[in-house]
Formats: C-alpha cells, structure tokens, sequence
C-alpha cells in the first residue's frame, strides 16, 4: 500500500521509521514545507499527493484544523483511505468527514487521536460491535494528569508546574485546550460517539479544568485520603447522554489515583463484558506513531471499519436525571451537595459570575 504521508513532526518523523519495518506499507510522497532528506519524494504541494493514482492511503500528521480538513476531505473524495492523529479535525468535522468516507467506499481511521498510543477507539470499535457499551470515562489529557500528578506529590502550585511542564515539553506554549479540559472533551466526544453511535457536538458538553486548582485543593483531599484527577466521562441515558469533563476525587487505591505522569487511563462499561480498562502512553512519537501504523496495518489487511457500519444518529446532552454527589469550592469554603450534573453546573457557572477562582468537582461515590 502506497502512503502519502502529511507532516514530519514528532509523529509523522515515528510513523515514517516505523513504516520502514513494513513490507506491506511504503512511504512515497511526503508533503513537508522543507527539505527533510528521507529518501521517499518530497513536496510542498498537496495535489501531488491527492492526484497520485498510485497512492492508496494519506496518513495526516499535521494536526490543527486548517488545512488538514481540506486535505483529509480532497482525499477521500479522491477515493483514498485516510489515517490520522489528529482529534480537533476528526471532532470538528466528525459527521461530514465519516460521510465523506462512507460515500466513497474507504476508510477513516484516528484511533491514535484518543489515548495516543493506547488501542482504545479500536477496542471500543470491537466492542461496540458485539455488546451494548453503557458508559465511558477515564484520564485522557496527559498534560492536565502530569500537573495533578506533581501537585498532588510536590505539593508545588498550579503554576509553577505548568511553566515546568512547558519547558518539558508536555505541555503547548498557549495551553488552554489542555488545562481548561478542551482536548479531554474531544478525546470524550470521539469516544462517545463510537461507544454509541452517536453524533454529538463537543460545545454542548459541559467542561472544567484544572486552572484553578490550588495547593489548598490537593492538601483538603489528601486529609481525606483522596486524588484529584481530570475525568472525562459519557453514560448512555435512554435517547440521551450525560456527558461532562471535570476534576473529580478518587480514593487513594484506586487505578486512576495510582495513574501518574502524562500517563492515560480509560474505560468502558458494556452491558454483557462490564468494565474494560486500558492505560498507558496517552501521547508520544513512538507510542502515537504505533498506533497510526496499526490503523494502517489493519486498512492494508481490509480491515473496512472502524466507525462501525451502524449508522450514527445525533443525541442530545441532557445532564438532568441521576443525582451525583458534588463538592464545590468559592471563597476558600468547601461544600459538598448532592445534585444532578446539570444543576452542579448550572451554580457553579452562577457562583464563578461573583467568584473567578471558584471550583466545582465531582465525587463519584459520594465520598466523605
Ligand atoms: N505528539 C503527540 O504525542 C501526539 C499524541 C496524540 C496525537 N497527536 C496528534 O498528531 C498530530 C501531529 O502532532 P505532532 O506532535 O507530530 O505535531 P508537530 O510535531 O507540531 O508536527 C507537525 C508537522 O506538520 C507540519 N505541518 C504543519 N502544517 C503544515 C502544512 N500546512 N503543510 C505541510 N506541513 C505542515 C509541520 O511542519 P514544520 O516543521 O514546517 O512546521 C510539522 O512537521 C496532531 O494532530 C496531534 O494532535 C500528537
């Protein structure tokens, strides 16, 4: 199978050496805006890619969502299957795209788009396939998890560890996609929208982050034996989901306290199997590479699907029905209510008007 590869960053740089290792799969173009001496023909320009009859598959490795959602929309019109690791493309244009996909008979695959290099958006694919999947949740920002992680062990403040996670390179120069809950939220709606063949919108989900933390936050959790963490989290409720992004508190046994680092950790809740996790490297050259090489392995072994064939409908958010228990924060003061999560967030967005500081978490078993 003929590549044309778009973009050789950290990604794009891993899948090139990696495809190395494949009979199955060669590198012919590579679209670059400089010269990289990788030996395969190099171009500045997409349509010697797109126009190449020769070229079965465009693997796009650029990320952002212009131009990458002309090209991965010229390609699949050009009857090529596509392969990317790019979630802000695929979530903002998730219905055109796997339209676009299914009208020209080829295939769309970004399983390295959500947990990087874990294979969840393919097991949660399979799963789909075979059970009904209830429910999906977990850590999928490594940059917000390597922030808590250090807070919760240092005991250093937000801020300091964001400039330190910056300087290693964990975290962007502008940040807010990741430490505002932004990118956990796409990773969400990619996930959720496969668990259940849905289309939903990531604007209508409901998101916190972690910005407003604070070292008194993470010590009043400790007292009480608990982890902060960024959860992502989507249940199925009738023709519905309640879907929302926020801190949330874990006993300090659990698996998602114990997931340190940049590290990802997620899971789904099928009616038949139960509980399925998967963790590890949620981003990486080498482990993001690998798993935008497994999609292409699997597209060269006609593997056909990924979205699965079902056809997606469009469900609402409704975030009214179960009551949660929620612990909120304003003025340094800490209280804990039971509410649905529609209510949480509809007074948290009332209390953040008079306090810019205030927080709002969720506590999954109606801890303390
Ligand atoms: N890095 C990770 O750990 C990770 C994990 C999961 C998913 N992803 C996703 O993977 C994708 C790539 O990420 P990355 O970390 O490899 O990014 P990166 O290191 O910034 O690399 C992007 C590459 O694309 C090139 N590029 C950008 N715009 C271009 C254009 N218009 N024409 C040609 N080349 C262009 C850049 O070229 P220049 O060098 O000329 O700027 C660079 O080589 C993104 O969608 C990202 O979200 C990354």
């Amino acid at each position: 199978m003929q590549i044309g590869l778009l973009g050789y960053g950290t990604v794009g740089k891993a899948f090139h050496a990696l495809s190395k290792e494949q009979p199955a799969l060669t590198v012919k173009t590579l679209l670059t805006r400089r010269p990289r001496g990788t030996g395969c023909r190099e171009t500045d320009s997409f349509a010697d890619i797109v126009n190449d009859p020769n070229i079965d598959l465009v693997v796009e490795l650029i990320g952002g969502i212009h131009p990458a959602y002309e090209y991965i929309s010229a390609a699949l019109r050009a009857k090529k299957h596509v392969v990317t690791a790019n979630k802000a493309v695929i979530c903002a244009y998730y219905p055109e795209l796997v339209q676009l996909a299914q009208e020209n008979g080829v295939c769309l695959r970004c399983t390295a788009a959500a947990g990087g290099g874990i294979p969840w958006l393919s097991s949660l694919s399979r799963v789909a396939r075979m059970d009904r999947i209830t429910a999906v949740e977990g850590i999928l920002n490594g940059t917000t998890n390597y922030i808590l992680s250090e807070m919760t062990a240092r005991n250093a403040a937000y801020g300091e560890l964001l400039a330190e996670a910056q300087k290693l390179g964990y975290a962007e120069a502008d940040p807010t996609d990741d430490v505002e809950g932004y990118d956990a939220r796409r990773k969400l709606v990619l996930s959720a929208n496969l668990a259940f063949s849905a289309l939903l919108r990531e604007q209508d989900i409901p998101c916190i982050g972690i910005s407003r933390m604070t070292v008194a936050d993470i010590a009043w959790a400790r007292e009480r034996g608990l982890v902060w963490k960024l959860i992502a989290r989507a249940e199925r409720r009738g023709d519905a989901v309640s879907a929302f992004v926020c801190p949330t508190l874990f006993p300090a046994s659990t698996p998602e306290s114990q997931t340190n680092g940049s590290a990802n950790l997620v899971s789904l809740y099928a009616e038949r199997i139960g509980k399925q996790s998967f963790s590890g490297a949620g981003a990486g050259g080498w482990p993001t590479a690998s798993n935008v090489l497994a999609d292409c392995l699997e597209i060269a072994d006609s593997s056909r699907s990924f979205y699965s064939d079902r056809p997606a409908a469009p469900l609402p958010i409704d975030n009214h029905g179960e009551v949660k228990t929620w612990l909120f924060r304003s003025y340094g003061r800490y209280a804990v209510r039971q509410e649905t999560a529609a209510d949480a967030f509809e007074a948290y967005a009332a209390v953040s008007e008079i306090d810019s500081g205030a927080l709002l978490a969720h506590l999954p078993w109606g801890m303390l």
